[in-house]
């Protein structure tokens, strides 16, 4: 089993360059297939969860070849409408394809991609949304039939709560649907409208994407683009967290400092000190202790993004004084703290509440990650726990990691994988 080693105490100096992020290139990569011409997505991520969609696309029909940086995807030959169980279950998001897939070939079929680490994670509204648009359902031995009844109409769909999921999805089901759709109440993460951007530059008319109402007026053919993804702001979040707890001076080059603007904050308050240089360019250097932190609640975009949750704890464990965490968007997304625990924190959590008490200092030892950012959550951990940390679960990492141990090992980490 491949493991992380991490001797901690190393102080992390020099410059990090993003890699581009996970959730924008997975709606996007399933976006490329609503038209018939070739794209070419430029700063593809080199994750584990990319694979599986290039292993999807390529199932599909689809030709994809990578050269570089870019990914590039011939969709002219897509003949298949279902998604094996295999996929779905490697890779929950793959139910992103749905609304793509029906828009293209009229009709799909996958399987559910049943419980996740993250806790239950309903679907409800991606398929109400779909049903709304015109689309049937059928359910039986765990698979889903989609098809498109009469044709997707346009339609006005309200969300009870802004799902980054099924804002992409009806998206997708609605650029080339007969008339406007107008999505209420839409998630507002960068990552959505980078998805819209990319389908406007293949020729859909989308407006109001990252903002809370989405209209959408269907249009009858989309051309392929060439599109760039933007840089991933969780990544960039993990590598200001390990920066903190490593007495680091570190430089993030390339990064939109708009998508952090609920992060900085908090490592401002921390005691970080922060600058920015040409506007897209972020240093950050640690103080001698890190302080605690007020109330942290996760929110939908703009608000503290669930995914920074597990970081910031980590980071909050060396923290002098006591902070506290609300997790509002995942009902198990504390599986980190036990193994949090096992490196000497001390936190306790009741309910959606995690009571982080800083202690002066973390102590290596064997731990596990059990979902991606809890895992990167340990990896901040152990940059900064007295002597070796040893990580297991390195699949969860590999999802939304692209080389984190190299990345970290250039600006003086101590850490590599056996
Ligand atoms: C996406 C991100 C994930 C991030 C999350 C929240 C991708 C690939 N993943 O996940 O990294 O943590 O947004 O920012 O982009 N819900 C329902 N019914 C639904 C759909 C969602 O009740 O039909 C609930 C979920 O259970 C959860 C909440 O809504 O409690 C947020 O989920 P959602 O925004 O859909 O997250 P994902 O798109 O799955």
């Amino acid at each position: 089993m491949p493991k992380l080693v991490i001797e901690g105490g190393k102080s992390l100096q020099g410059e990090i360059k993003l890699q581009g992020a996970k959730n924008s290139v997975l709606p996007i990569l399933a976006a490329t297939i609503l038209s018939e011409e070739e794209s070419v997505i430029q700063n593809c991520p080199n994750l584990s969860d990319v694979a599986i969609t290039i292993e999807i696309l390529n199932y599909l029909g689809c030709k994809t070849r990578l050269e570089g940086e870019n990914l590039i995807i011939d969709p002219s030959n897509l003949n298949k409408t279902e998604i094996p169980e295999e996929y779905m279950r490697k890779m929950r998001s793959s139910i992103i394809f749905l609304g793509a897939l029906v828009s293209r070939m009229g009709n799909a079929e996958i399987s559910l991609p049943g419980g996740c680490e993250l806790g239950p994670r309903p679907l409800d509204l991606h398929f109400s949304g779909l049903r709304q648009l015109g689309m049937i359902f059928e359910e039986s031995h765990g698979k889903i039939k989609c098809s498109l009844g009469r044709g997707v109409l346009g339609s006005n769909i309200v969300l009870s709560f802004p799902s980054v999921g099924a804002t992409e999805n009806l998206i997708l089901a609605a650029v080339k649907a007969k008339g406007i759709t107008t999505i209420t109440n839409a998630a507002r993460e960068p990552e959505i409208q980078d998805l819209a951007d990319y389908l406007n530059k293949c020729g859909a008319k989308i407006k109001g994407a990252g903002e809370g109402i989405i209209k959408i007026e269907g249009v009858k053919k989309l051309h392929g683009a060439k599109y760039r993804i933007i840089p991933d702001r969780i990544a960039a979040i993990t590598y200001m967290a390990a920066a903190a707890v490593a007495s680091g001076d570190i430089l993030i080059k390339k990064i939109n400092l708009e998508h952090l603007n609920s992060v900085i904050p908090i490592f401002e308050e921390s005691g970080c000190m922060i600058e920015i240089y040409n506007k897209e360019n972020l240093r950050l250097v640690a103080p001698e202790r890190l302080l605690s932190s007020t109330a942290i609640r996760t929110m939908p975009y703009p608000g503290f993004p669930t995914d920074a949750q597990p970081l910031i704890m980590a980071m909050l464990s060396v923290a002098e004084g006591s902070s506290m965490i609300i997790e509002n968007i995942f009902e198990s997304r504390y599986k980190h703290v036990g193994e949090l625990l096992r490196l000497g924190a001390d936190i306790k959590v009741e309910g959606r509440t995690a009571i982080v008490n800083g202690v002066k200092r973390l102590s290596g030892a064997e731990v596990k990650g059990m979902d991606l950012r809890g895992t990167a959550a340990l990896v901040v951990a152990g940059l900064c726990a007295e002597g070796t940390t040893k990580i297991s679960g390195l699949k969860h990492l590999d999802r939304g990691y692209e080389d984190i141990e190299g990345t970290l090992s250039k600006v003086g980490a101590d850490i590599k994988r056996i």
